[in-house]
């Protein structure tokens, strides 16, 4: 008889969990695949101290009360329903802050599998931690916040399957970001959950694009196991049809084309499609080259000066979870600004974010969350950031709007952050050659210049610098543009200034608008001097939340938005910045 209170005396019930953790290498590309939608309806537990792990509710039977045969703490039949997507914050209002774990679940009936297909689970993102468990296996798990993961259901399908998911969103010193950020920790599946069917060899990986010399065109796959034979890629606007060997899983070709190029003012897209043994993959992709040369970025050969804006993934009443009416509502405002970029701060958003991007001509800076004191000394820590890099690189390698990873967020300069940072960019850059590295850097505060040994790694130096704001002296900025000589575009990251909605008064009066507007004034007039100086990016569009912010003016919100969180009210400072933004653009 085993004891019924053993899982009351072990610390050690996580361990098992750890193995069959998946990440960037089972990644699958998506595009143009049809799916089966497990959006909607589950059934949802929340589970504050992992009792569903100490006790593995997940191999107990779904008998009613009456049959049960001894005290339960578990009753999914009578759980709580819960949307997916959604973040469990915001649904129930007891669960606003709430850092644990929660249990969804939901049946699925699925057709038996014909010539070894295969099935695998796709989740969109899911923060922080989730461990899967089909009809009271356990089949693997995933840490990460904001990258999707796929795990293969094929062996433990039956007709009728039961899913439990749980989800865990402790904010912990070990993980990325640690447990110290400025923004909400929404917690769940608030990305899409999908099923998705394959062939026994499908195309797992997927890349097309513009040569770095903008003169051919370069495609490349990799298939999910030894494999040869041959490809077939077409491009029917620029008539081109062409095949390609695959031998032992891999295959790549490059050739002559002229597309029109992609850019913000002409967002130009093609329909590719890939073609091997009965799998086909459709892209819509754009081409453009990116590359940086002295103080200048060139798009498609050309400078380019970042009108930019950053933007957290925030909602009133959809928190973390993306909607394609509120990305589309981002990027008009953003538009309406007179942008031609946005930072995706400070982790990779969602999926559609790139893709509209591409559609209606937006560049974009998408990074990872290595963001202020995260554990640069510890190796599980590395391969965490490290695992989330390849993951936003793998998933938005072919969108065109993507032109700098960011490899990090305001860390202070130790060694280990160093070693760390500029592996970070090494790993980006030899998965992704094509693109540009950035990160918000320091600055030498004896000298008062802008000098960051991570630099040498990067090709945008981000600045973070909130003259006006938390250095009331701005003379401060004109010293440090002054003193400095980069010999790279520097792109000023964020800058800004908290102020209520609606909150009027003198200039110099903190969180009012007057006094944002103003700070935006005089930062706008004072970087025009600096000619490394290639980008800017207000932090932020909108208003967000953030728990730890509690003056009179924030009540746990963020307010150094352009607009308020209603994302319809403008703010003074608004205008301030596309006023700027127009002549901006006029001048180039
Ligand atoms: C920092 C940080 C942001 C933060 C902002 C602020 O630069 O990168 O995440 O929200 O400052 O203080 O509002």
């Amino acid at each position: 008889m085993t004891d019924p209170f053993a899982h009351l005396h072990d610390e050690g019930y996580a361990a098992g969990f750890a193995r069959g953790r998946v990440g960037h290498a089972d990644l699958i590309a998506m595009s143009g695949r049809r799916t089966v939608s497990l959006n909607g309806t589950w059934k949802f537990t929340p589970d504050l101290f992992d009792e569903g792990l100490r006790q593995k509710w997940y191999l107990w039977r779904r008998d009613p009360p009456a049959r049960w045969d001894w005290p339960r703490d578990y009753d999914e039949e009578a759980a709580y329903d819960m949307t997916v997507p959604s973040c469990w914050n915001l649904a129930r209002a007891e669960w606003m802050y709430f850092e644990g774990s929660g249990w969804y679940a939901r049946d699925f009936t699925w057709p038996a599998p014909m010539h070894g297909e295969r099935t695998f689970l796709r989740i969109g993102a899911a923060n922080y931690e989730a461990r899967v468990f089909l009809n009271g296996a356990f089949i693997g798990s995933h840490r990460g916040g904001s990258t999707p993961f796929f795990l293969e259901l094929t062996d433990a399908l039956r007709g009728l399957n039961h899913l439990l998911i749980q989800v865990e969103n402790r904010r912990e010193r070990q993980r990325v970001p640690m447990h110290h950020f400025d923004w909400f920790n929404y917690g769940g599946l608030y990305r899409e959950v999908e099923l998705v069917h394959l062939p026994p060899l499908f195309v797992r990986s997927f890349n097309v694009g513009l040569t770095n010399d903008g003169a051919r065109i370069a495609a490349s796959l990799a298939l999910s196991g030894p494999g040869d034979g041959q490809a077939v890629l077409e491009i029917p606007e620029l008539d081109v049809r062409v095949v390609f060997p695959v031998a032992n899983g891999e295959g790549r070709i490059e050739f002559d084309a002229l597309p029109e190029r992609w850019s913000p003012e002409t967002p130009r897209l093609y329909n590719v499609v890939l073609r091997y043994g009965a799998d086909v993959l459709t892209e819509r992709v754009g081409f453009r080259t990116i590359a940086c040369e002295g103080h200048e970025i060139l798009l498609n050969g050309r400078p380019v000066w970042l009108r930019g804006l950053c933007v957290h993934e925030d909602d009133l009443a959809l928190g973390k979870v993306s909607e394609e009416a509120d990305v589309r509502r981002r990027f008009a405002h953003a538009k309406e600004m007179g942008c031609n970029m946005l930072r995706l701060a400070h982790y990779p958003h969602h999926e559609m974010v790139a893709r509209i991007a591409d559609e209606v001509g937006l560049l974009l800076w998408s990074e990872i969350p290595v963001y202020w004191a995260i554990d640069f000394d510890n190796p599980d820590t590395w391969a965490d950031a490290e695992n989330q890099l390849l993951e936003m690189i793998g998933r938005d390698g072919n969108r065109a709007s993507v032109i700098i990873w960011g490899v990090g967020n305001e860390n202070a300069d130790t060694d280990a952050r160093f070693h760390f940072m500029a592996r970070l960019a090494e790993a980006a850059r030899a998965v992704d050659p094509s693109r540009l590295i950035g990160a918000a850097c320091l600055i030498n505060r004896v000298e008062f210049r802008i000098e960051d040994r991570l630099t040498d790694s990067l090709d945008i130096i981000g600045l973070n610098e909130y003259f006006g704001w938390y250095e009331r002296d701005f003379s401060g900025l004109e010293r440090l543009l002054a003193n400095s000589n980069p010999g790279k575009p520097v792109v000023i990251s964020e800058v800004g200034a908290d102020a209520l909605a609606g909150h009027r008064g003198r200039a110099d009066e903190l969180f009012t608008e007057d006094c944002q507007a103003d700070i935006y004034r005089r930062q706008l007039e004072t970087i025009a001097a600096a000619e490394y100086v290639r980008g800017f990016c207000p932090w932020l569009l909108y208003d967000y939340r953030t728990e730890r912010r509690q003056t009179r003016f924030q009540r746990g919100w963020n307010r150094k938005g352009l607009i308020a969180e209603d994302k319809t009210t403008k703010k003074l400072a608004f205008g301030v910045v596309a006023d700027a933004y127009r002549r901006l653009a006029g001048n180039r």
